[in-house]
């Protein structure tokens, strides 16, 4: 059994990861971690765990969270994350972290973005980005793992196969995105209360949404040349779920089938991606590890659409698929 921290227990991309593991057969969560000083009952924090899982959430040092696990999940906002890692990686634990402290390779891009000087900056570019269909190999070896944006997991996805075969051009890319509401974590926001949200749709970080510099580091490095791409995303009222339609212009004459096919081969022995001539829909991966993808040309753009559950692939489910290399298990343990 690999004994299992998670940190930042109460959220909800834990409480989908605690979900998850506990189908996980070579897996006991042994530690989880908050930053209130009365330890509460996990069902008491989570409803839907009571009477499944018979831990406390604690207010734990980072030694005793290592005494009592060998890998651990992050599940903290940025910056509070890079300094728990930064202590973590030194006491020889193996950590996923879902923040988008180590996703970036830049520490100057990071506090361009992020508005904060990175507090680990120098282990940045080392940091394996966690993406199974791109990266595989090396996540297998590494002792830290970025966990990929909700974002930028739906848009990579459904992009990466065309920059890789050069049949996109890498300039004038437009990626489209729409999130629920759990996108933005279990904290309460005004933007976020029922009334605010609830039958409405907006745009917002139009230009400074913090995922664009994420994406264009990993589609520029699939590219062989600089991408920079024009993202906006949208906050539409539903639970979960992030549809992505993204738009670019074939090097040439590129017709649907011949699009598709290059999908399909880029994918065809991936668990998690499903390429469709469908049109994707949100309802058909919620609470799953899958994306699903479909592409069209129209008048002469190529049109990509992609779909995921923002909280699973787009977070504990895309974690699991990395810890599952990472310990050499079977990728879909689990998941499926
Ligand atoms: N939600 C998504 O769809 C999604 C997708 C991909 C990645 N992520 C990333 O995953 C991480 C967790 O997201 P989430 O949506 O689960 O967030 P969340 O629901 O807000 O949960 C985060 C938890 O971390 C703890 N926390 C908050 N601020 C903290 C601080 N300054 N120091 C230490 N602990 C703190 C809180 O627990 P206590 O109050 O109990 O201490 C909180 O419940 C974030 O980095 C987020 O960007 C989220």
């Amino acid at each position: 059994m690999i004994r299992v921290a998670i940190l930042g227990a109460s959220g909800y991309s834990a409480l989908e990861l605690i979900k998850l593991l506990l189908r996980h057969p070579n897996v006991q969560i042994t530690a989880l971690t908050t930053r209130q000083t009365d330890a509460r009952p996990v069902g008491n924090v989570h409803p839907e765990l009571a009477h499944r899982l018979d831990l406390r959430l604690e207010n734990l040092s980072l030694n005793q969270v290592a005494e009592r696990a060998d890998a651990v999940f992050c599940c903290l906002p940025h910056g509070a994350s890079a300094a728990a890692v930064a202590e973590l990686l030194p006491l020889g634990k193996r950590v996923i972290d879902f923040s988008a402290d180590y996703r970036l390779n830049d520490p100057a891009e990071y506090s361009q973005w992020y508005g904060v000087e990175h507090p680990d900056g120098a282990r940045m570019a080392e940091t394996v980005y966690g993406l199974p269909e791109l990266y595989r190999e090396r996540i297998k070896k590494a002792v830290l793992v970025a966990n990929p944006g909700c974002y930028p997991t739906s848009a990579i996805l459904a992009l990466a196969p065309f920059l890789r075969a050069g049949a996109i051009s890498p300039d004038g890319i437009i990626i489209d995105s729409k999130s629920g509401v759990s996108g933005a974590g279990r904290e309460p926001k005004p933007h976020l209360h029922f009334p605010e949200c609830n039958e409405s749709v907006s745009a917002y970080g139009v230009g400074t949404h913090r995922h664009m510099p994420e994406i264009d580091q990993v589609l520029s490095e699939a590219a062989g040349n600089q991408v920079r791409v024009v993202f906006t995303p949208h906050l539409i009222p539903m639970d979960r779920g992030i549809l992505t339609t993204c738009y670019a212009q074939p090097v040439k004459e590129l017709s649907t089938e011949s699009a598709q096919s290059i999908l399909d081969r880029f994918y065809a022995k991936e668990p998690f991606v499903r390429v469709s001539g469908a049109l994707p829909s949100t309802r058909h991966v919620a609470g799953t590890n899958f994306c699903d993808i479909t592409v069209r040309n129209v008048r002469g753009r190529l049109v990509v659409l992609s779909v995921i559950d923002n909280l699973i692939k787009g977070a504990s489910g895309a974690a699991v698929q990395n810890f599952n290399l990472m310990h050499s298990l079977p990728e879909t343990t689990a998941l499926l």
